[in-house]
């Protein structure tokens, strides 16, 4: 289709230029889970460990998001997809520029995932599945979303009233009822290192 669109990927410096000058590759680490699973603040703390190793990251997170780019969008089907979709554009500039990119999101369902996948190829893509059980979830209730869920104040709620499908083949699965923060974010450290090794 004619589009008078003429894009100058040919001409730019490749990711492999990229990737030379940080002494580093690029990858996406796919943060699923409900909300309040923990997705996030193990984020964090991979991000910090990182920083710390002289790794560049970059923090990719519903919530921020959401009030940016993707404001606008609700939790619908199809504003998830987009949501995902545009998340997962997004998010292979980064990997493209050779920066280890952290993107934490509910992303609930084997489709919105293996979309992410495949515009950010499936070499790059590296799921994290935080498994922390709807239970825990619900009574940690950081924002209160549960709670207003059940009331039925807040519709299409993951776990509630929206379906969560848990990942097939996650690269890692890491429920936080089961360790200390610290070991979660050392075994997500350790399987970037070893993609980086
Ligand atoms: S996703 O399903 O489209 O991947 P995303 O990760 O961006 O979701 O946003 C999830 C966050 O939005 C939750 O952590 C929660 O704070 C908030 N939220 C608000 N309404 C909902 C809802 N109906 N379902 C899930 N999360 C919601």
């Amino acid at each position: 289709m004619e589009n008078n669109i003429y894009p100058i990927y040919d001409k730019m410096m490749t990711r492999q230029d990229k990737e030379q000058l940080l002494h580093q590759r690029g990858m996406m680490i796919w943060f699923t889970g409900l909300s309040g699973s923990g997705k996030s603040t193990i984020a964090l703390g991979v991000e910090r460990e990182l920083h710390k190793r002289g790794i560049l990251c970059r923090i990719l997170d519903g919530d921020n998001i959401r009030t940016g780019i993707n404001a606008g969008l609700g939790f619908s089907a199809d504003d998830r997809r987009e949501n995902i979709r545009r998340i997962a554009e997004v998010g292979k500039l980064f990997v493209d520029t050779g920066i280890v990119t952290l993107a934490a999101f509910v992303s609930p369902t084997n489709e919105y995932r293996e979309m992410a996948r495949s515009i950010i190829g499936a070499d790059d893509f590296f799921e994290v599945y935080v498994s922390t059980p709807l239970e825990e979830c619900e009574c940690r209730d950081v924002k209160g979303l549960y709670a207003r869920a059940r009331r039925g104040e807040v519709k299409d709620f993951t776990g509630i009233s929206a379906p969560f499908e848990a990942p097939t083949n996650p690269a890692l699965d890491i429920d936080t009822t089961q360790q200390p923060l610290q070991t979660s974010v050392e075994q997500v450290v350790a399987l970037i290192l070893s993609l980086l090794s």
